[in-house]
């Protein structure tokens, strides 16, 4: 109920929650069986999450009958939109051929070769649930290869549900030796990063901590100090490898020894994967000597694995990924010309289809300069957005998928300009 002390947020919440009386019920039933109403955190916000109903190309149904254009893009794990005609086919004719096998299968070959024909860095991979199980696969390989402990990592970034090292993160994080440094910090480099390191694990771009792009020099500098160390140097592309058909590493001439993959890469189904140098591999390869075991129940699941071959090997072609890039480009720029016309304090970061929005003048180019962040402006932000049809992270972030049309680009921008008109009045 409305009163005349009332902030502009809570008239944004009330209007919110008085839309939304189905969504609101489902929350207060979720909330009795799952500590907060939901199993994955990061899709709660306040007063409570819509709840979607269905999803077709780039847009989305909540239960209360509100139409949203989808610019989450699942938190960049649905690039290819919610209706992938080719992945659906796979996914129904191999459960057609039955599942839970138990035994080896054609299309872990498939995807397997799909991925290790585009990534430099990836001579021989291996399948895992999440991108999180993924890292956790790629430290303990890097530990074991060099017979080393310790794990350098950024401070702030976010590398799954277990490695996250923003504030909050400690509680839940997965007991390693961890040295941090400075994202982009030329110096750290040189300083953090030693003999006793046994790996680098850094994102080419930070995602979670903002879509805060590295530089060359930056993770140049960690090619040649890992190299001087005999460290091994670990690409998290879980995000990022939507870049390109090879990556960001392939956009950068920057080869890791180890890079993890997750998210899109399997037509949005449940996939993470690392892999990299055949030597480093191999302890995984009994033939080789290897005396390393990789379990995990899912890590060939049939739907995972035809819906990944599928997606590599016809949709997600060097073409499609570039124009993704080029159109994620092209939304950031004219964001950037309506915050540069706005009297608040609001920018964009990035690179191609991936972008946060912050509430800070910018430019942003590591985690310390968001220090100033006005968290209630990006609130304000986000229900005036999600009021207007446009659905992105709380938080600002978006990721582009190749069902965004250009009219979804319009109304995105001008929904933004719009919703900036509304707040600084
Ligand atoms: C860069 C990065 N690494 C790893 C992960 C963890 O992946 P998953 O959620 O599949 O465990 C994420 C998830 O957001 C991520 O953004």
């Amino acid at each position: 109920m409305s009163n005349r002390f009332a902030t502009p947020l809570d008239r944004a919440r009330e209007r919110y929650t008085s839309k939304r009386p189905r969504s609101r019920e489902i929350f207060e039933r979720a909330a009795l069986v799952m500590p907060g109403g939901s199993t994955r955190s990061v899709l709660d916000f306040a007063p409570f999450p819509f709840r979607i109903a269905s999803a077709t190309g780039s847009h989305i149904v909540d239960v209360d009958g509100h139409e949203y254009v989808d610019f989450l893009g699942d938190y960049s794990a649905g690039l290819l939109g919610h209706d992938p005609g080719p992945v659906e086919a796979a996914v129904i004719a191999t459960l057609g051929r039955g599942w839970s096998f138990g035994g080896v299968h054609t299309d872990e070959v498939r995807f397997a070769e799909a991925v290790v024909d585009r990534f430099p860095s990836i001579e021989q991979v291996r399948f895992t649930n999440s991108g999180t199980e993924a890292n956790l696969m790629a430290i303990q390989l890097a530990r074991h290869h060099t017979g080393r402990d310790r794990i350098v990592v950024c401070d702030a970034a976010y590398h799954g549900g277990l490695l996250y090292f923003g504030h909050g993160g400690e509680a839940l994080l997965a007991p390693f030796e961890f040295d941090r440094m400075r994202f982009n910090d030329l110096h750290d480099v040189g300083h953090v990063v030693d003999r006793a390191t046994a790996a680098v694990l850094v994102e080419p771009m930070m995602g979670s901590a903002g879509c805060i792009p590295a530089t060359s020099e930056f993770l140049s500098a960690l090619r040649a100090r890992c190299d001087e160390v005999g460290a091994l140097l670990i690409f998290d592309e879980v995000m990022t490898s939507r870049m390109a058909a090879g990556g960001v590493q392939a956009r950068l001439g920057i080869t890791p020894d180890l890079t993890t993959l997750g998210k899109y890469l399997a037509g949005g189904m449940t996939f993470g994967a690392f892999g990299g140098r055949a030597d480093v591999m191999a302890a995984f390869d009994p033939a080789r000597g290897g005396d390393l075991t990789h379990g995990g129940t899912f890590n060939n699941n049939v739907v995972t694995m035809a819906a990944g071959a599928t997606a590599l090997g016809e949709l997600l072609t060097a073409d499609v990924l570039d124009a993704l890039f080029v159109t994620g480009d092209s939304v950031m720029s004219r964001l950037t010309a309506v915050f540069e016309a706005s009297p608040l304090p609001l920018c964009v970061s990035g690179m191609g289809s991936l972008m946060t929005i912050h509430t800070v003048t910018g430019p942003v180019t590591s985690p310390a300069d968001l220090a100033t962040a006005d968290p209630v402006l990006k609130e304000l932000l986000f229900h005036e957005l999600v009021d207007r049809g446009i659905y992105l992270a709380p938080r600002g972030y978006m990721a582009l998928s190749t069902a965004i049309t250009d009219d979804d680009c319009d109304r995105l921008v001008s929904a933004v300009a719009d919703s900036l008109r509304m707040i600084a009045s």
